[in-house]
């Protein structure tokens, strides 16, 4: 008799419903999929479920500001995150909001289940109030001077200069980042939960299996420190739910947000035939219930969502797995530099699945930082998924399909290679499940290497020449059939698409108990390509346009009038970086297209002795022979940068909006090659 299937319910961090999803966001969605699909792939009963974050004081500024209700803004970043999450084949059993009837209701009850026991207590405290807004504000919503190193214009809590971090009654001159008012002290009752009640009941739960290693170990010693009261209200305005019996309080948004996990799970039960909603919540539930968070949301996931639930009667979580965050080209993801990716830019010009595969390859179980390097991305695709794995079936396909009429050999005739292939796929599951998918695709990418090997020693060209040699070639390209057959198996978590594509190819539905069957004297279609190369302009196109997107977006913050409002200043450098740079005038002694660039020039430019090869993207506004015998500014000890068609080493100034409005720099006629320019 089979295994009762397991009862799973899944789910990935909230996004806040103000803003659009981006790469950092898809590493967690992306990691929580492909363990998802993986479980269904198995047979298992298993749901997952998200919705937007959509409460709080962020969202309804930003309603304000838009001129629109913030159930308006909400509905369309919604939709906007749903179609971004669909296009990356983020499957979501249900995609919901917190500001729901259900979530309404469960707050409450959690709420009241929580002050019922005892477990609420309430006092008034002492905020910054802005009294032209009428609005108390967050630290982050005060402003002011930096009170050690006086820069201007910094948050309440740090500077961003110094570093330094303060409160913000330490702030000089501090002003309302809303209002521009400089805010006073006010004083109004707040609602706490007595999370310290708790404090045995977390120490149980913490080491109990239910943590990675290192986020037990960190949350041990705050558990030793001693807890404090969670403040869990806010007053009026504010964009949430009203506190039963607490007019114009309302609940603090990380109240309500991990309740909206339950929400959104209530709303698909009530939907869905069979699908109860107390097997999965109940205190004695039996079912698995998992989180999928952000290293910098733990203490919400292990401390106090874990204590409000023990408190209200309902089950804690299975396990709540943390991840680190993702990096680009080895830095934090930076708007100036274009790797601030939205999903939808990367979309507009890469393929949803490499990234899914890029991922896979790198995430492991531990709460580790992962980088996406642009070029290492772009090389390990091509070459562990063009050039190992479609090329298996591209090269066994076409003979069957010319040859054979699209059959497979009637038996196999390596069958210990196929079996070797199949035994593989208890440990491929047991990486999958562990959530060590790096280590999943090293051994699917091992199985290929040996697949490719196999074609290459037969070698049926070869064979497809000599006479009476038929059924070996049938035979060879039905093996490699049947091995590529395996890989999509246990690519399918990862590569959705892909393997649709395959199943149509194959003519074969492929879950993991079709590791049970093999193909034989079975009819296949015709092959069509199954991926393309990741192409490196692709990725160049892609981070240009971030920065595009970037210089949009702060368009509506600027006064209108100001030259900065077309392209707005976006980090601020100190005077120690502004004098690092090395400009220099420069002679254009050479100058000409680039075969095969639209936008670049080549230049070569006489730095009084020395000559240096810059690529220059002036091509829409500049002849070649406009440029010969100019004088201009360069950067001269930029790093030289590789391109597609050379080295580039430095850059040239240029000003103006783009296109061909761009005029490069050009100093007094007595400044000389070679002159430095301060
Ligand atoms: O950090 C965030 O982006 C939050 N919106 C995550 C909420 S997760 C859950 F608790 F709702
Ligand atoms: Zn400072």
């Amino acid at each position: 008799m089979s295994k009762a299937p397991r009862k799973i319910l899944v789910t990935s961090a909230l996004p806040y419903a103000n803003g659009s999803i981006h790469l950092g966001h898809l590493l967690e969605y992306i990691q929580t999929d492909i363990w998802v699909r993986f479980q269904k792939m198995r047979g298992e009963t298993c749901n997952y479920v998200c919705a937007d974050d959509a409460h709080g004081t962020a969202i309804m500024l930003k309603a304000e500001q838009q001129g629109i209700t913030p159930e308006e803004l909400i509905a369309g970043v919604k939709a906007e995150h749903e179609s971004d999450f669909a296009d990356f084949h983020v499957n979501f059993d249900n995609y919901y909001s917190t500001h729901s009837d259900e979530n309404r209701e469960l707050s409450e009850l959690i709420y009241n289940r929580c002050k019922d026991a005892g477990h609420i207590s309430s006092r008034t405290i002492t905020q910054a109030f802005d009294p032209e807004k009428q609005l108390f504000l967050a630290d982050r919503f005060i402003k002011g001077t930096c009170p050690k190193c006086k820069t201007e214009d910094q948050y309440g809590d740090n500077c961003e200069a110094c570093g330094a971090t303060y409160s913000p009654t330490e702030l000089i001159d501090p002003r309302s980042a809303i209002s521009g008012a400089t805010p006073v002290e006010k004083e109004s009752t707040h609602f706490f939960f007595k999370l310290p009640d708790f404090t045995e009941m977390l120490k149980a739960w913490t080491r109990s299996g239910t943590l990675q290693d290192e986020i037990a170990n960190k949350l041990s010693e705050w558990l030793d420190s001693g807890l404090q009261e969670w403040d869990i209200s806010r007053d009026a305005p504010y964009f949430g739910f009203e506190i039963p019996g607490e007019p114009g309080k309302y609940f603090y948004v990380w109240l309500d947000a991990p309740i909206g996990y339950m929400a959104s799970f209530k709303n698909l039960c009530d939907r869905t035939d069979g699908l109860e909603f107390d097997d999965y919540w109940s205190k004695d539930s039996k079912a698995e219930l998992y989180h999928f968070i952000g290293k910098d949301i733990i203490n919400f996931h292990a401390l106090f969502w874990p204590a409000m639930l023990s408190c209200s009667n309902f089950r804690t979580p299975t396990a709540v797995n943390a991840h680190g965050f993702l990096t680009v080209n080895g830095k934090k993801m930076s708007k100036s530099r274009g790797t601030f990716i939205k999903a939808r830019t990367y979309l507009e010009h890469l393929n949803p699945e490499y990234l899914r595969y890029y991922f896979a390859a790198k995430l492991n179980n531990r709460v580790e930082d992962l980088d996406l390097n642009l070029e290492d991305f772009a090389q390990r695709v091509n070459s562990d998924l063009v050039g190992k794995v479609v090329n298996i079936a591209s090269r066994s396909a076409g003979f069957i399909t010319k040859k054979f009429d699209g059959t497979l050999s009637s038996q196999s005739s390596e069958p210990e290679l196929v079996k070797e292939f199949i035994s593989a796929g208890d440990q491929i599951a047991a990486y999958y499940e562990g959530r060590e998918f790096g280590k999943a695709i090293k051994a699917i990418m091992a199985l290929a290497d040996k697949a490719n090997q196999y074609i290459a020693d037969k070698e049926p060209w070869v064979l497809a020449k000599q006479e009476g040699a038929e059924q070996q070639v049938q035979d060879v390209c039905s093996v490699g059939i049947n091995l590529f057959r395996l890989l999509m198996i246990y690519l399918k978590p990862v590569l959705p698409e892909m393997t649709g594509k395959a199943e149509a190819f194959l003519n074969d539905q492929l879950d993991w108990e079709a590791l049970g069957r093999t193909l034989e004297d079975h009819q296949i279609n015709k092959f069509k390509p199954l991926m393309t190369r990741v192409e490196m302009e692709k990725i160049e196109a892609m981070l240009e346009s971030s920065k595009e997107v970037l210089a949009e977006e702060q368009k509506p913050k600027l006064d209108p009038n100001s030259p900065l409002a077309k392209e707005p200043i976006d980090a601020e450098i100190q005077y120690d970086e502004f004098a690092k740079l090395d400009l220099r005038v420069a002679l254009i002694a050479k100058a000409e297209a680039v075969k095969g660039a639209d936008k670049l020039l080549r230049l070569e430019l006489d730095l009084g002795g020395e000559t240096r090869q810059v690529f220059a993207g002036i091509k829409s506004a500049y002849s070649p022979e406009q440029l010969e015998g100019k004088h201009t500014v360069m950067v001269a000890n930029l790093a030289p940068r590789k391109m597609k068609f050379g080295m580039s080493e430095g850059m040239v100034l240029a000003a103006g909006p783009g296109g061909n409005e761009l005029w490069i720099l050009e100093p007094h006629e007595g400044a000389q090659p070679g002159m430095r320019i301060r």
